[in-house]
């Protein structure tokens, strides 16, 4: 089976893991940021290209102001704690999904670190921030349109769409795992997870571990990966 290069999370969880220690929703997003560092440190030691976390959608603008608030100060937490060892680790960060009506502050924040990171080799660390899979696919559809319409675009097929979305640069995702037993995708990356592995844990993102990302990955390499075709052991 080919190598994974690609795993996508959903980190759900968070305000019931801080719920059962009693204390505030906030805590338990400090406590995923801590997280986000220790699992993308570790997959880019295990030679994983891509992995794309996703942050904030854009349905979370819903949650009260408090905490919409906070997850917006995840950013600086993250990367005032954590930019110096991401570029020691030689990580690029990347961002799909859009910075408008972020704050400012966070707005730059993530800009700079993606540039101060962009010339790195090692894995994408990107993250979904204010995103929505059918948003990207809308505003993909409505630019081939405007290409089309002016002739510097051809016949629509499924790989010149591709080329329309915010992943448009990183591999297929091959496995998308997510935490706290929740069975739904969310809004996260429709187009892509045509074909991915999906591993969805009881764990929640705060007591995610590495050894679960290892659980994770194991499971994507014991499942018979068949694209809708057969296996070789199938064939005959
Ligand atoms: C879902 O848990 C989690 C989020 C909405 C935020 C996830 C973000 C991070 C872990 C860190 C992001 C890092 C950066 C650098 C931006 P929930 O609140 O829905 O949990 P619940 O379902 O238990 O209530």
């Amino acid at each position: 089976m080919e190598k994974i290069k690609h795993i996508a999370i959903i980190m759900d969880g968070n305000g019931r893991w801080a719920k059962r220690q009693l204390l505030p929703r906030t805590f338990g997003h400090k406590k995923g940021v801590e997280k986000v560092r220790e699992i993308a440190i570790y997959a880019n030691d295990l030679g994983i290209e891509c992995l794309t976390l996703y942050a904030f959608s854009t349905e979370n603008w819903r949650r009260p102001a408090e905490e919409v608030n906070y997850l917006m100060s995840l950013p600086k937490i993250f990367f005032s704690s954590y930019m110096k060892e991401i570029m020691a680790n030689n990580i690029k960060i990347q961002m799909i999904g859009s910075l408008e009506g972020v704050p400012a502050e966070a707005r730059k924040i993530f800009t700079d670190a993606i540039e101060e990171s962009k010339n790195n080799t090692g894995m994408i660390l990107n993250f979904a921030m204010n995103y929505g899979g059918r948003a990207e696919i809308v505003k993909a559809a409505q630019q081939y349109a405007i290409d089309y319409s002016n002739g510097s675009a051809g016949p629509l097929d499924e790989e010149l769409f591709a080329s329309y979305l915010m992943t448009k640069d990183l591999p297929e995702v091959d496995l998308l795992i997510r935490t706290s037993h929740e069975l739904r995708l969310s809004n996260f990356l429709l187009y892509q997870l045509a074909y991915s592995e999906m591993v969805f844990t009881d764990t929640l993102w705060p007591d995610f571990t590495t050894d679960d990302l290892d659980d994770c990955i194991d499971q994507f390499y014991h499942r018979g990966r068949r694209f809708g075709g057969l296996n070789e052991t199938e064939n005959t």
